[in-house]
């Protein structure tokens, strides 16, 4: 006999970088935690510290499939999210995209929850507009080398709206932009967590192009208390609605500020830049503000500290093993 005064929770793609936070997150709150992820990149590593949990459940399942479960709320989080991963098989990006969200919408109609989408700031594509407001609907190319991820969540967002429309759903959209933290992969591309393991391994830091295009980095703990907010809101906060940080830095700042707090040698080198890769990024979250009360409150400086740490450890003594097999392999066996 459950206790209903505790609720349910889904996060699919809960075993990933910002599931296995939110997971943890939801767990402190008190509330029954189903993760359903099939490690496409997610690794039971990081939510084995919540294996013993009495409340939390991990379940191996792709998205892609249909799935019958009891819960009161669904965070739909299930998607390779960095251009490595999502590239590496594009038609599974598209497919976990679409036929994942229309498996979870269809879930969520037949229990009744609530359900939240991890859209990102991605559907903006490179914008005309600055800095990007909900109301900008982008500047996404629909056949390029990111469009499996961008058109993927684009159409996601879509059908959340249209089972909003058609059915009444209790939807959330958000999106989200550039997030760090502890428990990203040291090789998949990502710039905070490419520059900080190449600057801690002494190798030099590639930046694409000369490095004056921006991003503004929010850290995991602050968006996922964004998540949670969005998520208890009233049914007619929807969203769209940004998550992230408004501070805007350009990749070549960065990599100084990683260079100086990691204290390294390495040496910066320029590369080209990469297909579609936007040469702007910052979040207007005005509506995040006025609608969830919510802004970040970790600066850039004491995010890098955590997740330096955080790779600090990972890469520590071990390292040359690390490189050779577990989760670096992981990861960048796949790229
Ligand atoms: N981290 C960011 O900066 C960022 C920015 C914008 C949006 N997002 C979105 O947030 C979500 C989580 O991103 P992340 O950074 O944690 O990425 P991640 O790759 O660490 O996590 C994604 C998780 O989804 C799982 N997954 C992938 N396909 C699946 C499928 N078909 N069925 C079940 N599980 C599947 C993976 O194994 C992994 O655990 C993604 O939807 C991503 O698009 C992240």
């Amino acid at each position: 006999m459950r206790n209903s005064s505790r609720p349910r929770v889904l996060v699919t793609g809960g075993a990933g970088f910002l599931g296995s936070h939110l997971c943890e997150r939801l767990l402190e709150s008190g509330s029954d935690v189903l993760c359903v992820d099939n490690f496409y990149t997610g690794l039971r590593d990081n939510v084995a510290h919540l294996l013993e949990h009495p409340r939390f459940e991990l379940m191996r399942h792709d998205i892609t499939f249909p799935l019958y479960v009891e819960v009161d709320e669904i965070y739909n989080l299930a998607c390779p999210a960095s251009p490595v991963h999502y590239q590496l098989d594009p038609v599974q990006t598209t497919k976990t995209s679409v036929h994942g969200a229309i498996n979870m919408l269809g879930l969520a109609k037949r229990v009744k929850a609530r359900i939240l989408q991890a859209s990102t700031s991605e559907v903006y594509g490179d914008p005309n507009v600055h800095p990007q407001r909900e109301d900008y609907w982008g500047n996404v190319n629909p056949i390029g080398v990111r469009s499996c991820y961008d058109e993927g969540k684009r159409c996601a967002e879509t059908l959340f709206f249209d089972y909003l429309r058609q059915h009444s759903l209790r939807i959330r959209v958000a999106r989200i932009f550039n997030t760090y933290g502890p428990r990203m992969y040291p090789n998949d591309g990502r710039v905070i967590s490419n520059f900080i393991v190449q600057a801690l391994r002494g190798e030099d830091i590639t930046l694409h192009g000369d490095g004056s295009q921006t991003r503004s980095f929010c850290y995991v703990d602050d968006l996922v208390g964004g998540l949670i907010r969005l998520m208890g809101a009233p049914d007619d906060c929807t969203g769209p609605v940004n998550l992230g940080n408004p501070e805007e830095s350009s990749i070549r700042e960065l990599a100084g500020r990683v260079i100086a707090m990691t204290g390294s040698q390495s040496k910066i080198v320029h590369s080209p830049r990469p297909g579609d890769d936007p040469n702007r990024r910052r979040p207007d979250i005005t509506l995040a503000r006025q609608k969830l009360a919510w802004e970040p409150k970790i600066t850039l400086e004491q995010g890098l500290a955590r997740t330096i740490g955080f790779f600090k450890d990972l890469l520590g003594p071990n390292d040359g093993a690390l490189r050779r097999t577990g989760r670096e392999q992981t990861h960048s066996g796949r790229a």
